[in-house]
């Protein structure tokens, strides 16, 4: 990379006197359609505000996050690798942040850096507005690493009969049942875990689902996480196959539709959960002045 593209990929705020400076941080971070989704909003709800990248290097986020708020920057989104840093960088978390165990938003006020987290808010917002129905739903969310962490919560309190969630070993899914467990009793809900292996095999699953999530890394590997054993008893046309990855068709979508079900990619996701961090920054009352799905509709134009 040359001098010139890594000097893009930092936002100072103090270039940008009398405008509000907000940042997605993230390794690397160029491909990051943050920028672009955020300048629709502002533009949208008719914010002064800039919107930047700042590629930190790996070991060092807690560093470039202290810079940037010193520099006056106002709000930073973080992407990958960094959630977890983040987390431990805020000051106070919220409820949802410290269940999801990694945080996306930050912001300063009066001193403090507040973290939360968006993304099982954008998941649902996404999800609900492509017509999926959650309440009472079947759903299985593959994967049981950040990813999956962040929308557990959200995804329960929206009351689906059940939550199974599969991974390739048993420790992180049984971890993440256990530490949900209250949360699935108080709403109700069937929440259990499998590995992959247990889902070719019909008697161990609640076959077939209304939902599955993609919540591994595998689709940016071009792999799917379920075997073709599995895609026989999961999907069936009536299921809703969603991939967390966006922009292509990735291969677990690629299984769902052989089986005639419904797909979707996280480009929706993404623009949601954007929307909730400018609404935490800017106000809630603009949630009437922005329109993220006429963003989204101008992202896959
Ligand atoms: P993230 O924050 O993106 O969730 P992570 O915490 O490293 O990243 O978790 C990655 C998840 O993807 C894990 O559930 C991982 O499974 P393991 O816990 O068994 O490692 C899953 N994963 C990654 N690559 C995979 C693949 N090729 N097949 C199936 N699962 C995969």
């Amino acid at each position: 990379m040359s001098s010139t593209d890594t000097a893009s990929l930092h936002t100072d705020p103090s270039l940008f006197a009398g405008v509000d400076v907000y940042a997605v941080a993230g390794n690397p971070i160029s491909h990051s359609k943050s920028p672009a989704i955020h300048q629709r909003f502002a533009q949208q709800a008719k914010q002064l505000m800039h919107y930047g990248r700042l590629q930190p290097d790996i070991d060092s986020f807690a560093q470039a996050a202290q810079s940037f708020f010193a520099a006056g920057g106002k709000g930073m989104n973080v992407t990958v690798p960094f959630k977890l840093d983040a987390q431990n960088l805020a000051d106070v978390l919220t409820p949802r942040a410290q269940l999801a165990g990694a945080v996306n938003t930050l912001w300063k006020t009066e001193g403090k850096i507040f973290g939360d987290n968006t993304d099982g808010a954008g998941l649902v917002r996404d999800l609900l507005a492509q017509g999926i129905a959650l309440n009472s739903a079947r759903i299985l969310l593959v994967g049981a690493g950040g990813a999956a962490r962040g929308v557990i919560g959200p995804l329960l309190e929206q009351s689906p009969k059940s939550l199974i969630i599969a991974n390739r070993s048993n420790k992180k899914a049984d971890e993440l049942v256990k530490l949900f467990a209250d949360l699935a009793g108080s709403k109700e809900v069937a929440l259990e875990s499998r590995t992959l292996a247990d889902l070719e095999d019909v008697a161990k699953t609640q076959h077939p689902f209304d939902l599955v999530i993609n919540a591994t890394a595998a689709g940016l590997a071009d792999e799917s996480p379920l075997t073709p054993e599995a895609v026989a008893n999961i999907f069936v046309p009536s299921s809703f196959a969603y991939d967390m990855v966006y922009g292509k068709t990735t291969a677990f979508m690629q299984q769902a539709l052989q089986r005639g079900a419904r797909v979707s990619d996280g480009l929706g996701m993404l623009v949601e959960q954007a929307a909730d961090a400018f609404l935490l920054w800017r106000g809630a009352q603009l949630g009437s002045a922005i329109d993220p799905r006429a963003v989204l509709a101008k992202l896959r134009s």
